[in-house]
């Protein structure tokens, strides 16, 4: 399973942690969906799973964002670009687009997320985690 969540991806931030675990979570609910072979159409759940996936990694952005304000966190505003070309790139696959291929419109997208949030984890994120544990506490 591509969304099996490692333990390298700790921050050792509970709540970060947490929410990190959710994404991953709403992702294996949408390949599981997107897996099913059998023959009816779940175009409305898919929808609403990519709607859901996306309100809430907007949360958990907002969250980070906040946090790293509150630490003077000096890199915030390269980290926030980062964030707002995911959303932009999860933005970009329209309804129509999962209408006409559902499978692999929703396949390629969870691996593009799977890519994507890892790497963003392990490479971004972990680079405020001393400094908020330092500051805030785990
Ligand atoms: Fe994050
Ligand atoms: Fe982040």
């Amino acid at each position: 399973m591509i969304f099996k969540w490692k333990d390298r991806f700790n921050t050792g931030i509970d709540e970060i942690d947490k929410q990190h675990k959710r994404l991953f979570e709403i992702g294996a609910e949408l390949y599981d969906l997107a897996s099913l072979d059998d023959s009816s159409d779940h175009y409305d759940e898919i929808v609403g799973l990519i709607n859901h996936l996306k309100e809430y990694t907007k949360y958990h952005f907002d969250y980070e964002e906040l946090c790293m304000h509150k630490v003077n966190y000096r890199d915030i505003e390269s980290h926030k670009i980062e964030h707002q070309r995911f959303i932009d790139k999860l933005n970009e696959t329209e309804a129509k687009d999962i209408d006409l291929n559902q499978k692999q419109v929703v396949l390629d997208m969870i691996d593009f997320i799977i890519n994507w949030v890892s790497g963003h984890i392990v490479g971004t994120d972990f680079k405020y985690k001393d400094l908020l544990i330092e500051k805030l506490g785990k």
